[in-house]
């Protein structure tokens, strides 16, 4: 029986040490360090062969167990099931991995219980165990969720819990395939002594949830809030912890919500899953680029059609630029859904290379439809749609941008060119202005024609000839 010692930890940043200091060595934030027990607590039955023992959560052997030869080790198929949802099975690559432990982060409000309670629905249509935890809100309000998203059959259940002792104790009792936890701010465990919600709970609770997950083979969907700075909110431990670590991103006000995986030990972090909120719950987008154009100004200047890639997947969206004189000797810059310095760079090349002058203008840049954009084949989009904003002169419509900028003003080739044109094509456009160096590498597919550009000066040439 191990001792059972105390440990200091930051409450903001989850920094162990087995000193008390006023200052945190980590994060440099002061008088956080607070005292906690560092030993779990153990759950009856979780000790079974291969189950990790919970000591400093690094005891992962049972005694048995001896260091093997790579060709002793067997590689089964996972045992994966899908989730119902086409984009969701994607993000999470092709479904979900049996005794895996999957964070789902995101604002309030944003559709993370509702997501939940869908998958929950699929997986129990297909005749799988599931049981749907709340802590947050009453068997009421998740009935009156339930009402909205459809009829509900097979064997799910909803228990309203946030002791994660008998939680635990349920789950062992009644082993259901798999397990919702919404959220994981609202558990807590008797013996560690402070509130919900923080550091040592929340660490201490997904710490019980992945042995039992991992133990009995349960697929354990945790939920978690997201603080402002967009962080899952406590501690960072939380996503060491577990395999996976889903967010839900979007506007609020706009219907459409992305999944993005920002760790996922079973698939590619780089797909994204589309999906809209309507009245009935969550629904698929098999198309996002048609949504994302969907309501583009005709004409206005400031306004290019672009074409990124999210993992395997072309998107197309709209760009956005305003520029305006300005009144102060500093000029304003406001980049939203792309990167702030980005946009600097980009405006001191056009000014330096093409002799606009923008440092007498406020600019505003903004990726239309709320996504966060940060691919480099955004910059020549960016450059187009400031300098169209600059000089009034509209982009048409039927053009599709992609490139990225160099420092000297040379537009560089990007990945997957002709992946991006074949999208565009798709959606009706007809003329592509990419990289001249992409431009020699692909077929030109009829229907679209294809503007290869070297430098930034000849893309606004283009701009002037329309
Ligand atoms: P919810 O899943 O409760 O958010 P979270 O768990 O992330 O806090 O989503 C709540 C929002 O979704 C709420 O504003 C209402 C809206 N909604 C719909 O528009 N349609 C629906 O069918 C449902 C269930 C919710
Ligand atoms: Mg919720």
């Amino acid at each position: 029986m191990a001792k059972s010692r105390t440990t200091f930890f930051c409450s903001e940043c989850g920094y162990e040490s087995t000193k008390w200091s006023g200052q945190c060595p980590a994060c440099k934030a002061w008088n956080t360090m607070v005292e906690a027990p560092s030993a779990p607590a153990r759950i009856a039955g979780t000790r079974g062969k291969g189950v990790p023992l919970a000591q400093g959560g690094s005891a992962f052997l049972a005694p048995s167990e001896r260091p093997v030869t790579i060709d002793e080790i067997s590689i089964e198929e996972e045992d994966r099931t899908s989730t119902g949802f086409g984009e969701l099975d994607r993000v999470l690559g092709s479904g979900i991995v049996r005794g895996s432990l999957v964070l789902v982060g995101g604002d309030p409000g944003i559709g993370k219980s509702t997501i939940l309670l869908q998958v929950c629905r699929n997986l129990a249509l297909q005749g799988k165990k599931v049981l749907y935890i709340s802590g947050e809100e009453s068997l009421k309000q998740i009935k009156l969720r339930a009402l909205r998203i459809g009829k509900i059959t097979g064997p799910l259940e909803f228990l309203c819990e946030t002791n994660l002792g008998k939680i635990a104790e349920v789950i062992q009792v009644t082993k259901p395939d798999a397990v919702v936890i919404d959220s994981i701010q609202t558990m807590f465990i008797e013996e560690v002594t402070s509130a919900p919600g923080s550091v040592s709970q929340v660490r201490e609770c997904t710490n019980v949830l992945m042995q039992v997950a991992k133990g009995e083979g349960i697929t354990t969907f945790i939920v978690g809030h997201v603080t402002k700075e967009g962080v899952v909110a406590g501690p960072r431990v939380l996503e060491h912890m577990v395999d996976t670590v889903l967010y839900f991103e979007g506007d609020r006000f706009a219907s459409y919500r992305i999944i993005r995986s920002v760790k996922n030990r079973f698939g590619s972090t780089n797909e994204i899953g589309v999906f809209e909120m309507r009245e009935d719950g969550l629904h698929e987008v098999e198309n996002p680029s048609e949504f994302m154009l969907d309501g583009r100004p005709e004409d206005a200047s400031g306004s290019v059609a672009a074409c990124l890639m999210e993992g395997t997947r072309p998107i197309m969206l709209e760009v956005q630029a305003l520029t305006s004189r300005t009144n102060f000797g500093m000029p304003r810059r406001v980049a939203a859904g792309t990167d702030y310095n980005r946009v600097n760079v980009l405006m001191a090349v056009l000014e330096k290379r093409c002799r606009l002058e923008l440092s007498q203008y406020d600019a505003y840049v903004n990726i239309a439809g709320g996504l966060r954009m940060n691919e480099p084949a955004l910059d020549l989009a960016l450059v187009m749609a400031l300098s169209s904003s600059c000089e009034d002169v509209p982009v048409d419509t039927k053009t599709v941008v992609f490139g990225e900028v160099g420092l000297s003003g040379e537009v560089r080739s990007v990945s997957m060119a002709e992946q991006r044109v074949r999208e565009a094509l798709k959606l009706g456009f007809d003329r592509c202005i990419l990289p001249a160096s992409n431009l020699r590498k692909i077929e030109a597919p009829a229907g679209i024609r294809l503007v290869g550009v070297r430098n930034v000066r000849e893309a606004i040439g283009l701009l002037k000839a329309e």
